[in-house]
């Protein structure tokens, strides 16, 4: 019965008028259930005070009756039977007017109605049903109101159900049964309502990808593309629901001050219909005024707003261009120095051996260098004289054509004799003074009684023919901790800093120890 009132009551919008002076006459369906209560509403514009209403079923007036009850504008059938459907036609009157609605009653076997309202709801929304008196209208007292879901029990009772946070499992159909007492007698009445539930759509919130916050560097009176990169939202729809454009200084754009800008907005579908869009504004000539305020690009949509902003500013480039002739010299000077004294060596010699000086001894000279080894205090260092006489000979006067005059090897052969050393060194560029260091490998085996092992009084007539001849010192360290003490005081004092070399038997062919060694001595 309630369930008529209120299929009669939501198919209003279906009604069929027909007006006449005096009667109105409306027409609309209704839908009973076998066994339970049907109420059919008399909803006539006449106020129920001061009217009458008449019941007709199928052209015999109704009486009042233990299966029919009659109130105002409502109408009971307590315990509707498939006898029950036909044409109802209520009629409504008084003293000037007087209305006809006419209800078509079709009765369904039940117990829960095929036709009703339809809810739609969106996952994770709430809802309430409510089969309260004002939608369910009873006669006498009622009982008891059970909640089905699809046509079964669920055991809910209650004159609202509360659904929160629905899923797609919540869809259904969800009838009430009122069971009301009336006349000592239990009656039924049903409403149902069905439950759509959508997916919920991912919601993306409209984006300014770029520019945030952005400082462009013009000159005034040319013409500028600014640029917006925008996350419209998902599906080709969501762009029509959203505005793009641009604010100057927080005024819109297309103001009629500006009549020369354009504002275009293109669009790009891209994965999982995420839909793009590029928002430019041209500006055909930067006004001064156009320094200093802020350009906005802003997206607005239902799911929200962003906005991305640009600055322009004055492009000083005179300052740019002072700022890079001052420096420039500067840093050119500076990595100029750096290379320099770098590659230093190497320039030195590539000039001496473009003009053939390393070849040529030249002013006088007859060797490039008179070679002096020493060996250290401990018998047996072999290093030294190794590298004085094996190494030196084999890379400088083999490979470069230098000329030396190595103690020990040249005194023996030219038989010179310690006299003649200072005519040697008065035709030398260099006294180069190999130094053994002081680590030397304890466990060679001792070479005894070394032929060319110098006395101690010959060494310091040596030193002071050398400190004599005033010929520059080049030292060679041929090990770690260099045995200085080997060295009279003077020779240690008129050794310069950048005339110390120290070589290790790592020392490439190529490398800058011999290239050092070489310049010292050419
Ligand atoms: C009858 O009902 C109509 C419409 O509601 C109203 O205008 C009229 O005054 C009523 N007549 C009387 C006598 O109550
Ligand atoms: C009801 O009565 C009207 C005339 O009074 C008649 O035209 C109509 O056919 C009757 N309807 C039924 C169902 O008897
Ligand atoms: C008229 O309707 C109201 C509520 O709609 C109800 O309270 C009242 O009893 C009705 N009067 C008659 C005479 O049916
Ligand atoms: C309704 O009618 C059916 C048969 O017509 C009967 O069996 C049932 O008891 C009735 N119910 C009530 C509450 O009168
Ligand atoms: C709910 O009722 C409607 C209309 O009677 C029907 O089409 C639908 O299939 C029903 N839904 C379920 C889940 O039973
Ligand atoms: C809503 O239900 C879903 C699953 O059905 C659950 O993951 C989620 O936590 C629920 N949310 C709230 C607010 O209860
Ligand atoms: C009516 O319903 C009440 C409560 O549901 C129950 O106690 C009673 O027995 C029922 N009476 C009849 C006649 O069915
Ligand atoms: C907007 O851009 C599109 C694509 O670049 C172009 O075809 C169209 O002409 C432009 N519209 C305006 C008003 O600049
Ligand atoms: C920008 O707007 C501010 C106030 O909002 C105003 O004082 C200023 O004059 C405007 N500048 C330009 C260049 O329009």
């Amino acid at each position: 019965m309630a369930g008529v009132l209120i299929v009669l009551k939501f198919l209003m919008n279906l009604i069929f008028l027909v007006s006449a002076s005096t009667c109105t006459e409306r027409q609309v369906e209704a839908t009973g259930i076998k066994g339970q209560a049907t109420i059919i509403f008399c909803d006539s514009d006449l106020d129920n005070e001061s009217s009458t209403f008449t019941w007709t079923k199928d052209n015999r007036t109704l009486e009042p009756s233990p299966q029919i009850t009659m109130q105002g504008q409502i109408l009971w059938l307590l315990n509707t039977t498939s006898s029950d459907g036909g044409l109802y036609v209520c009629r409504s009157s008084n003293s000037t007017f007087s209305t006809e609605i006419r209800v078509i009653l079709s009765v369904e076997a039940g117990p829960c109605r095929s036709f009703s309202e339809i809810d739609l709801k969106q996952e994770k929304d709430n809802i309430k049903f409510s089969c309260s008196e004002e939608r369910v209208p009873v006669l006498g007292e009622t009982l008891e109101v059970q909640w089905w879901k699809d046509c079964k029990s669920t055991g809910i009772r209650g004159s609202e159900l509360n659904l929160f946070n629905v899923s797609m499992s919540s869809k259904g159909n969800y009838t009430c049964m009122v069971i009301f007492r009336y006349e000592d007698k239990n009656y039924t009445a049903s409403l149902t309502y069905q439950l759509e539930v959508m997916k919920k759509e991912i919601v993306i919130n409209p984006q300014v990808l770029e520019p945030r916050d952005k400082t462009l560097y013009v000159k005034p009176g040319m013409s500028i593309k600014l640029e917006c990169n925008l996350l419209i939202g998902i599906g080709e729809d969501c762009q029509q629901e959203t505005s793009v454009y641009w604010m100057i200084n927080h005024s819109y754009a297309m103001m009629p001050r500006y009549p020369d800008l354009q504002q275009n907005l293109t669009t790009e579908m891209r994965e999982n219909s995420w839909l793009y869009g590029r928002s430019t504004l041209f500006i055909p000539e930067i006004l001064p005024e156009f320094f200093g305020i802020p350009f906005q690009c802003v997206i607005l949509n239902p799911n929200g707003n962003d906005i991305g902003q640009v600055w322009l500013s004055q492009d000083d480039y005179m300052t740019h261009i002072w700022l890079i002739i001052a420096v420039l010299p500067i840093l050119a000077v500076i990595v100029g120095a750096v290379l320099l004294n770098f590659f230093k060596i190497d320039l030195i010699l590539a000039y001496r051996h473009l003009c053939g000086k390393d070849k040529n001894i030249h002013e006088g000279n007859q060797y490039n260098a008179f070679v002096l080894y020493l060996h250290g205090k401990r018998p047996g260092s072999s290093t030294v004289e190794d590298f004085a006489l094996r190494i030196l000979p084999s890379m400088l006067e083999q490979q470069h054509n230098l000329k030396l005059f190595i103690h020990g090897r040249d005194t023996d052969t030219e038989a010179a004799s310690i006299a003649s050393i200072s005519d040697v060194l008065s035709q030398s560029k260099a006294v180069m003074l190999i130094l053994p260091g002081s680590t030397e490998d304890e466990t060679l085996i001792p070479l005894s009684q070394d032929q060319n092992r110098l006395e101690d009084s010959q060494l310091s007539v040596l030193f002071s023919d050398i400190s004599d001849s005033g010929v520059p010192l080049l030292l060679v360290e041929s090990g770690e901790n260099a045995d200085y003490s080997l060295l009279p005081e003077s020779i240690q004092s008129s050794i310069k800093k950048g005339r110390v070399l120290k070589w290790k038997p790592t020392v490439q062919p190529d490398g800058r120890f011999w290239k050092q060694l070489r310049y010292h001595m050419t």
